[in-house]
């Protein structure tokens, strides 16, 4: 693996946090950046109605600092007007790049036109890149899916036309719009895209393991990789990737360190938004950071039924000090109904009906 650059901007190592709604705010990733190993964080999607209107929420997401450094922040909409105004707003923060979404498959978003949505509106897409390429001087790029129908996979296609509107790197999560999030990733679409254009192209989806990127480089040849999910599940998997590049031997985080890190976060939680909002997003986290882990379920099910601040640290407290005992975890709290998976993340669904 070798950092590469876009344009001026060097990512290195070539790993990036991918963008994730609801997930992927300023406490999420001062977590994963203390971890290691991460050369792009990227912003969650911002609505640019939203922006453009001033709404606070919005002017919130595109927060960051100093030490994401380089930092992009991801837009969504359909109307290149405000796509080129929320560009502008991204560039008179500071952001070291602007990326455009072109992925999201919640329908509040392609009804717009935004979002997936523009992978069948080929047109309305080169007029917000031209658009948004006159208007700012930072980097841009595009984040994709493979083709909104699966009958229409047209990356490659989208590639082309974005790279000759000026966009400076390309990233495809190998999915349609249809898929959603069901299948798998189409690596070999990211292997065609990055011989069809020659800008850096990045590939997203599924990557889980230090091996699944090495994998993924070799049949690719892309540049850099996006890690989403798994790098909820695993936030030491940016560090563990440059560890084996380096030829040493990938870190691995203690029982303690776990427990530390869940703690952390509901902290950076705490700090940034209103106790009820942390506990929901540390269920979130617990979710998917203890699938695997021995009393993984039972700790889901209680954690979920926790409704304040002093039970969820409590509950965090017990369940580590019983795996560390080698006892089985049987957990006060919740109903004892069988949970052996962690709930499916929705995507940017969620999120964008209230965006
Ligand atoms: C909860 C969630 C929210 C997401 N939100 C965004 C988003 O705001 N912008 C975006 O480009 N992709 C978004 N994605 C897609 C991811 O960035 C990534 O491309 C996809 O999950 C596949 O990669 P993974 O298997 O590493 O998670 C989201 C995915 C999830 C699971």
């Amino acid at each position: 693996m070798k950092p590469f650059k876009i344009r001026d901007v060097e990512i290195s190592p070539p790993l990036v946090l991918s963008p994730m709604a609801g997930v992927t705010d300023v406490p999420f990733r001062a977590l994963l950046k203390r971890r290691g190993g991460i050369g792009l964080t990227v912003s969650e999607f911002i609505s640019v109605e939203g922006l453009t209107r001033n709404n606070p929420k919005s002017r919130r997401q595109m927060r960051f600092f100093d030490y994401e450094r380089p930092f992009a922040v991801q837009i969504f909409g359909g109307q290149p007007e405000r796509m080129r105004m929320a560009a502008e707003m991204a560039e008179e923060v500071g952001a070291d790049i602007l990326d455009v979404n072109c992925g999201c498959p919640a329908p509040e978003v392609v009804k717009h036109g935004g979002g997936s949505g523009l992978l069948r509106e080929l047109p309305r897409l080169e007029t917000i890149l031209k658009e948004i390429k006159k208007a700012i001087s930072i980097p841009l790029t595009i984040k994709i899916r493979a083709g909104f129908y699966d009958h229409t996979r047209n990356a490659v296609e989208v590639a082309r036309m974005a790279e000759a509107c000026g966009v400076e790197h390309i990233a495809l999560h190998g999915r349609t719009k249809e898929q959603g999030y069901k299948g798998w990733a189409d690596w070999d679409l990211v292997r065609q895209v990055k011989e069809a254009v020659r800008v850096p192209v990045s590939g997203s989806g599924d990557v889980v393991t230090v091996e699944d990127a090495f994998r993924r480089w070799r049949e690719t040849g892309c540049d850099g990789i996006l890690i989403g999910r798994g790098a909820m599940a695993n936030p030491w998997i940016f560090r563990q990737i440059e560890d084996a590049s380096a030829g040493r031997e990938p870190y691995q985080p203690s029982l303690e360190e776990k427990r530390a890190v869940l703690l952390e976060y509901f902290e950076l939680l705490r700090a940034d938004m209103p106790e009820f909002a942390a506990i929901g997003r540390m269920k979130q986290l617990a979710g998917q950071f203890t699938k695997g882990l021995t009393g993984g379920a039972r700790f889901r099910q209680v954690i979920y039924h926790s409704h304040s601040a002093e039970e969820v640290l409590d509950r965090i407290g017990e369940y580590f000090e019983t795996v560390r005992a080698g006892r089985t975890y049987v957990g006060e709290g919740g109903p004892d109904e069988p949970d052996a998976e962690a709930p499916a993340l929705d995507s940017c669904e969620a999120a964008s009906v209230e965006a």
